[in-house]
């Protein structure tokens, strides 16, 4: 799947440059609606907030449009409400309930009994000795009732105890609870009566157990004995309130999906309430502040992504228990863990993550979707490779061995998610599906294991992205215009020419039809170009351009022709005797770019040298000025009409490119009008009939034009440019793919469809 850099250089190349284009964190236009509407018909979004987030205009605005449910972050709880026995202090826990009655939001009360964050007079004297059990009781009972009044017609839920469990691990003979003083004083017996007060005090609140590490098995067993043992003794307990404190390496789906089963089978309601998934490994009810910014890479953002995705998709699954989830806090700004933990949906200036993206574009459809066991491995794999694997709706599966791993990745699955999370199996081995079916066809990936790139030893490396990756092929519908069959086949040979302009040798792949060894027959010749990431081996590689044209020509679709593949760049400083290979990411572009870090350990093939000298400075722009113009017309082109059959005349030469490719073909044949006859833009761009003309050319001079592209890449102009070129006479043709995006089905497919366009007589 392409990220956004190669998307970047797509709507270049097809004329639209993105406005929001960049490295790193995608920025995410201002939402039209929130959270809170996506998830109408499953819960309410709820929110933590701070006094400044019902202040402040900007954070206002984000806490209306996104949240419909609202919780105060601290004003509410023990010591700020009653810092001193009987002295009360509304002041902010006023500021945060007037603004929800003011926007008619219903709060969930928190908390009211809680070992931290709460007076010391509540349970013990002056001298620090705890108090009588009577005494703890009857100062419980008047703040709890005191607090309970006075929201009473704004709080429709309150967390009334909060984290009296015990952590793991609990000793064999030791309580399951907490040694607070509360539970010193008075044992379990504490929460019953916290409980029977807030009751007591408002008949209508929905009263819930609070607690982290809610879906850890053992704790989370323990919450639920505790609410069981309420229950059989007539306590008025409904609901467990799941903290969600996690991150983004657990809990594990499967963990949290048998927590909501467990609690539900005791409670009817259950609330996730202060939901955080941090990037790094701390979970739970400790504080771990990290100060300063959020710098965050983009595999951490991945993983972020997926944990926030899945566990969705679980609290979909549960809405009928379900029935609020809170975010702690707004933003990362005022997150309690400090930006730099990048735990929420929001990031520190208030701006949506892609995680917010996707989890609020579920697609309903996926949540029950079946996936069909029919999985296979893939055509591409290594000799006696199982994995990776794709099934008959277009759902690849993998496996990587990697026992000592934090994070696997596979740098492939829906759009916008970043990728696929692989999960740790027992053997140690980690297996994902893709969240949904991919495109049909060809696609690079790669795999990030603790933030290093690797290659999947599972399948056959490609040339993409600058380096050789992993390929896998979803197998297309119409694969047969590219299969291999039993029918004459064409040779692809390598030559090795000198290019003087560049001091060097240079390779290029040349196709010869079938029929050419065995006749003296002159052919015509194409010129085909790789995008900006490949090289010279793509086309007959992963692009099957041998196979399409054995298969046309058997077909007697197409009159037969050489095709003549070359590296297109001239900046990679490739020393005689080597191969010459593409180099690093441009300078200035940052490494580690959405899906395509840099300095990647590379895998190549027959034991090629990993290094490659940096591509100079100079972008976009060097890429496509870099002398390849001289190398081709004055160099490859008179070499091949000196060493193989060709008909030397523009009529009997054509130029085209995918990518990248195709701006060269644009520039090229607009700067050479004199010696190529046919032009193709395989998602490269277009042309228009006045730059035609303004170089000397005409419909007459001009033998064919072919532009295409994938369904997915903004058709639009492509349609329009064939139409135009029509209408000036040209003989042109406008081919969209459907159902594929910038890569190597589209190319494939628009090969078999140029080629019979292509030396009509
Ligand atoms: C946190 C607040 O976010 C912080 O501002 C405060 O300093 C400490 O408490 N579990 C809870 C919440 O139930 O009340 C805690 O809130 C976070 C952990």
């Amino acid at each position: 799947m392409k990220r956004t850099l190669i998307a970047g250089l797509c709507a270049l190349i097809l004329g639209a440059v993105p406005a929001g284009a960049q490295w790193g964190p995608r920025t995410i236009p201002e939402p039209t609606d929130g959270l809170k509407d996506a998830y109408k018909d499953y819960f309410k979004i709820g929110v933590a907030v701070n006094n400044r987030n019902v202040a402040e205009p900007d954070q206002i605005k984000v806490v209306l449009r996104e949240f419909n449910s609202i919780t105060a972050e601290n004003a509410m709880k023990p010591q700020p409400t009653e810092p001193r026995k009987g002295e009360f202090n509304w002041e902010d826990a006023d500021k945060i309930a007037n603004f929800c009655r003011e926007h008619g939001i219903k709060m969930r009360g928190h908390t009211l009994m809680w070992h931290s964050q709460i007076g010391t007079w509540m349970y013990q004297d002056e001298k620090g000795n705890l108090l009588p059990k009577e005494e703890f009781y009857a100062n419980m009972k008047h703040h709890i009732q005191a607090i309970v009044n006075r929201y009473k017609d704004i709080v429709y839920c309150w967390d009334v105890v909060n984290e009296a469990v015990a952590d793991s691990p609990v000793y064999p003979g030791r309580p399951e609870l907490r040694n607070s003083p509360m539970y010193q004083i008075a044992g379990e017996e504490f929460i019953y009566k916290a409980f029977e007060y807030a009751h007591e005090a408002d008949p209508n609140a929905l009263l819930f157990y609070n607690d982290y590490n809610d879906a850890e098995p053992a704790k989370s067993q323990r919450i639920f004995n505790l609410v069981k043992r309420m229950k059989d003794a007539g306590v008025p307990v409904d609901g467990i309130g799941m903290q969600a404190h996690y991150n983004v390496y657990g809990p594990s789906m499967e963990e949290v999906d048998n927590a909501i089963k467990l609690y539900s089978t005791i409670v009817k309601h259950i609330h996730l309430t202060e939901l955080d998934i941090r990037v790094n490994e701390d979970m739970g009810g400790g504080l771990r502040f990290n100060r300063g910014g959020a710098n965050v890479a983009d595999w951490e953002r991945t993983l972020q992504q997926d944990q926030y995705v899945n566990l969705f998709k679980v609290l979909r699954k549960h809405k009928d228990v379900i029935d609020c989830v809170t975010f702690w806090n707004v933003s990362d700004k005022d997150s309690w863990l400090g930006a730099a933990n990048y735990p929420l949906l929001f990031d520190e200036n208030y701006k949506p993550k892609q995680s917010y993206t996707a989890v609020k574009g579920f697609d309903p459809k996926m949540d029950n979707f079946v996936i069909k066991e029919d999985f296979k491995p893939s055509e591409l794999n290594q000799p006696g490779q199982e994995y990776p694997m794709v099934n008959s709706q277009g759902f690849a599966r993998f496996k990587v061995n990697a026992p000592k791993a934090k994070s696997v990745i596979v740098s492939l699955g829906l759009g916008g998610s970043g990728g696929t999370v692989l999960r740790k199996a027992e053997d140690g081995s980690w297996m994902g599906t893709t969240a949904g079916p991919m495109d049909e066809g060809f696609h690079y990936y790669h795999l990030t294991i603790d933030g290093g790139v690797f290659n999947d030893p599972g399948t056959h490396n490609y040339y993409g992205s600058t380096r050789w990756e992993s390929g896998i092929e979803i197998p297309a519908h119409d694969a047969d215009f590219y299969a291999m069959k039993n029918v004459p086949h064409g040779k692809v040979q390598q030559v090795l020419f000198w290019s003087k302009s560049t001091n060097q040798n240079r390779v290029a792949w040349v196709y010869t039809p079938p029929q050419y060894d065995q006749n003296k027959k002159k052919y015509p010749v194409l010129y085909l170009q790789h995008g900006w990431g490949e090289n010279e081996y793509a086309w007959w590689n992963q692009g099957h351009a041998n196979l399409i044209m054995d298969n046309l020509i058997a077909a007697g679709k197409i009159e037969p022709f050489i095709i003549v593949m070359t590296y297109g760049m001239t900046n990679e400083g490739f020393r005689p005797g080597q191969m010459p290979r593409p180099a690093a990411r441009p300078e200035g572009a940052p490494a580690g770019g959405p899906g395509r870090p840099g300095g990647a350990p590379a895998g190549a093939p027959g034991g090629a040298p990993q290094a490659r000298p940096a591509r100079p400075a100079g972008g976009m722009g060097m890429m496509m000025n870099n002398g390849f113009e001289a190398v081709l017309c004055d160099e490859l082109v008179p070499y091949i009409d000196a060493n193989f059959r060709t008909i030397a005349k523009k009529e009997s030469r054509a130029m085209a490119g995918l990518s990248m490719g195709g701006m060269e073909t644009h520039t090229i044949t607009l700067a050479r009008p004199e010696m190529f006859g046919y032009y193709g833009l395989l998602s490269g761009g277009t042309y228009n009939p006045d730059e035609i003309a303004a170089v000397g050319e005409s419909p007459k001079t001009v033998k064919g034009i072919f532009v295409g592209c994938g369904s997915k890449e903004g058709p639009d102009q492509i349609r329009k440019a064939a139409a135009d070129l029509q209408a000036a006479g040209y003989n042109a043709k406008g081919y969209v793919s459907e159902g594929t995006a910038h890569e190597f089905l589209t190319w494939r497919r628009c090969l078999y469809e140029m080629a019979p366009m292509l030396f009509k007589k």
